[in-house]
């Protein structure tokens, strides 16, 4: 076995200078990032060595390596927070080697080789592609968390998903429809309709990107609503969008006490009349599944051993969006970098 392995390292933070400040332009991700030989790490107490099969790029990654994430790592280090891939030594008993599994951590995904924290790998179950398991702690953790924990959903309950086609949001169609609810996906055009609709969603519905479109929506969404046996409005809504869709549309769909689960802003931010709210006795929620996670640990397991269960019983299919080979690896950051990363994006370090 080699004693070195090949990792993408980011060596300086694109968008800050020298002293750690914002620059207004950052420079290209690709002259930060590069395919490097690095020692191979070795297993550790508590923890899991696993051989990367896919690894997960998203948004906070190409944002992590321009300094501009929450966390920022000692440079140079090796980014990645999400893979999936096979154990290689665990000191844990619920993993042997071979194991196929998914793994999260903090950094150092994008590598030929990782570690883990024990409580932070999972068996994949049987028959389940590896591929499409990469992105599965980004997509489907906050998704569930929202439905499930915040939004009290049930069989039964009407939820609305926006940004319904991105990868939060198809992870949120397929696991509402797995627990037995009725969901509206919203879409911003019309060529975004065929990946919530095929994860089951009962109505796909178009928002547009102005207000007349949001009118539309809204009364679309209230139509729905009535042929789907709620005409009182939506129960849950999951909102990835925020923007003026929020006040012009999502606070006007909900039913009387029901919640809006607020889980990204894709669209920005915009001021809202808090009198809305209060007509509506509507309960508006931040999610962040993570913070949740460390302070309910057996709740979070319990959640993803319930995420797995789904993917067992073939009740979610998480697809792959882009497949993209390690050595190409930049094209998965830039993609972000340029806001054209959507959905599940991954990088195959070795097929498997
Ligand atoms: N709270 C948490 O714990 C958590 C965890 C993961 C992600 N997030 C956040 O949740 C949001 C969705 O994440 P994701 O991974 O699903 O993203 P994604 O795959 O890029 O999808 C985002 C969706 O938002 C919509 N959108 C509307 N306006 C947009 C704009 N100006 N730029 C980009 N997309 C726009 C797009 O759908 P349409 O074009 O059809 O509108 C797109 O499909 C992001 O804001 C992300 O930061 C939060």
């Amino acid at each position: 076995m080699s004693d070195v392995i090949r990792a993408v390292r980011c060596h300086r933070y694109a968008g800050l200078d020298d002293r750690g400040r914002p620059i207004p332009t950052p420079v290209p991700l690709r002259d930060v990032l590069s395919l490097d030989e690095i020692p191979r790490p070795r297993n550790e107490p508590g923890q899991v060595l696993v051989r990367a099969h896919y690894a997960g790029v998203q948004y906070p990654d190409a944002l992590q390596a321009q300094g501009l994430y929450q966390h920022k790592p000692d440079l140079p280090y090796v980014p990645g927070m999400d893979v999936s891939g096979t154990v290689i030594e665990a000191d844990a008993d619920h993993l042997r080697a071979g194991d196929r599994v998914i793994a999260q951590m903090s950094i150092g995904g994008l590598a030929e080789v990782v570690r883990a924290p024990a409580a932070s790998v999972w068996r994949v179950p049987a028959g389940v592609d590896l591929a499409a398991c990469a992105n599965l702690g980004r997509n489907f953790f906050p998704a569930y968390h929202s439905l499930k924990i915040l939004g009290g959903v049930t069989a039964g309950s009407l939820v609305l998903v926006d940004g319904a086609s991105g990868g939060v949001g198809m992870a949120a169609v397929e696991l509402a429809k797995a627990m037995g609810a009725q969901v509206i996906a919203g879409v911003s055009t019309p060529e975004k309709r065929e990946p919530p609709a095929a994860g089951g969603a009962d109505r796909v519905l178009c928002y547009g990107a102005d207000r007349d479109g949001y009118r539309r929506f809204k009364n679309e969404v209230r139509e729905a609503s009535a042929e789907l046996g709620h005409p009182a409005g939506v129960d849950v809504v999951l909102d990835m969008v925020q923007g003026d869709l929020f006040e012009a549309a999502l606070l006007s769909v909900i039913r009387p006490r029901g919640r809006i689960c607020l889980v990204g802003f894709t669209a920005g931010q915009k001021p809202i009349r808090p009198g809305l709210v209060l007509i509506k006795q509507a309960v508006v929620m931040g999610s962040i599944w993570a913070g949740w996670a460390a302070e309910h640990p057996d709740g979070h397991q319990r959640n993803v051993a319930e995420i797995l269960g789904f993917l067992a019983n073939g009740a979610v299919r998480p697809r792959v969006d882009r497949l993209i080979p390690f050595e190409g690896f930049i094209e998965a950051f830039e993609l972000f970098e340029r806001n054209r990363g959507r959905g599940n994006t991954v990088v195959c370090v070795h097929e498997g």
